[in-house]
């Protein structure tokens, strides 16, 4: 391996969210920080350079993006997905969520469903709720196996009222990648329906083989004509502070639409460092990627394989994408505070409790394995040792 995931690099005293906020949010400052979605890996060496001899010039005034900004976009989505992008599709958005609302006002009024599948990223329900569009729920369905799948026909009956569908693929905190086949239902219900799909990829490059990520708008011409796609290397090369994202828009009417929205709020400057290191990393990132995707398929197996020998009574389902492990406490003899609790308190793991992405998360929390193998292992000692002395290592 080129490139060292296992180096601890200290982020406390940086403003970091994930490590600097712990005492505010867990009450403690020393729980291993496994919430925030964003990794404690430092980005590939030429992003790093870059940003570096940018800052090194000391005037921050208003910046532009080049050609190159928008190049480096369809050079990557090209590699990565075969899917080949005009640049006249791309629109730039501070942010995939700040996208996603900026996408719901333009295509939504006051009053409209927007359905999402829940348990899903908290703050798609959020932004409906407050932008005043009338939630839809479609949850996704446990199998027999506790792997997750879209309930088709309550989605063909939610769609039915709504105007917008808000899809995560990569599902967050689930872990599916959806198939080609799941995709294309998705499709046909919103051609039925007349909806607009909103799809969320941000962690799109974060796929694990033999799964894929596949561009829903790539699969079918009349997909491309309702959909807005969000691509960001926030999560794929730990970049999010520099909240630069893309929206991908085929369609000349939704993308009028879309900018239009956008010009109202006048967001689109961008900021210096985001313009300097999407091209970059978009040019330069694929060996890295390559890398990194191997070291976390290398820590998710080890939760698993310690789950299954030492907790079975935890159960998780590998992800096919993310970062992101969904645990399911719902066997032990507490309740959905008293686990996270548990977590905080006696484990000192800071995760995300599951009912934060909905109802449906009651009984699961979201643990972040993106840091050093060593971090992971130690998470996974602390919290045998905690189930340990409970007996909870007996339930299975
Ligand atoms: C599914 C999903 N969408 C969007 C975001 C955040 O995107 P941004 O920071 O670009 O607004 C996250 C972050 O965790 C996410 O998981």
């Amino acid at each position: 391996m080129k490139y060292d995931f296992d180096k601890i690099v200290s982020r406390e005293g940086t403003d970091s969210e994930k490590f600097d906020l712990r005492n505010e949010i867990f009450g403690r400052s020393d729980v291993i920080p496994m919430w925030v979605a964003d990794m404690d890996f430092t980005p590939p060496a030429e992003v790093i350079d870059a940003v570096q001899r940018r800052a090194a010039h000391p005037i921050y005034g208003y910046t532009c993006r080049s050609k190159a900004f928008n190049q480096s976009i369809i050079g990557w989505v090209q590699r990565r997905g075969g899917w080949t992008l005009r640049p006249e599709w791309l629109e730039f958005t501070p942010g995939v969520v700040p996208g996603i609302v900026t996408a719901i006002r333009a295509f939504t009024q006051e009053g409209d469903g927007v359905v999402i599948q829940p348990p899903v990223y908290h703050p798609f329900a959020r932004q409906i709720r407050y932008n005043n569009r009338t939630l839809i729920n479609n949850p996704l369905r446990q199998r027999k196996d506790g792997s997750f799948e879209i309930d088709f026909e309550d989605l063909d009956e939610k769609l039915a009222q709504a105007k917008a569908f808000l899809m995560c693929n990569p599902h967050n905190p689930s872990g599916r990648v959806f198939t080609e086949q799941e995709l294309r239902r998705i499709g046909e219900l919103c051609e039925k329906h007349d909806v607009v799909i909103l799809s969320d990829e941000i962690h799109g490059d974060l796929v694990y083989k033999p799964h894929r990520h596949l561009h829903i708008a790539a699969l079918d011409p009349r997909f491309a004509k309702r959909t807005v796609t969000f691509i960001a290397p926030s999560k794929t090369f730990n970049i999010a502070g520099f909240a630069t994202a893309v929206c991908i828009v085929p369609d000349e009417e939704l993308h009028r639409k879309l900018h239009r929205e956008f010009m109202k709020f006048h967001i689109d400057e961008g900021n210096i460092f985001g313009s300097v290191a999407l091209p970059v990393a978009y040019n330069h990132g694929d060996e890295w990627l390559e890398q990194l995707l191997c070291y976390l398929d290398g820590n998710i197996s080890y939760v698993m394989d310690f789950l299954k020998e030492k907790l079975p009574s935890v159960r998780c389902v590998r992800p096919e994408g993310t970062y992101l492990m969904w645990l399911d406490f719902r066997r032990w003899p507490l309740t959905h505070d008293e686990i996270y609790h548990f977590m905080i308190d006696r484990a000192g793991i800071g995760v995300n409790e599951g009912s934060m992405f909905g109802e449906e998360g009651r009984g699961w929390m979201r643990l972040n394995i993106a840091t050093q193998r060593s971090v992971v292992r130690r998470a996974m000692d602390q919290l045998y040792g905690a189930a340990l002395e409970a007996g909870y290592d007996k339930i299975i």
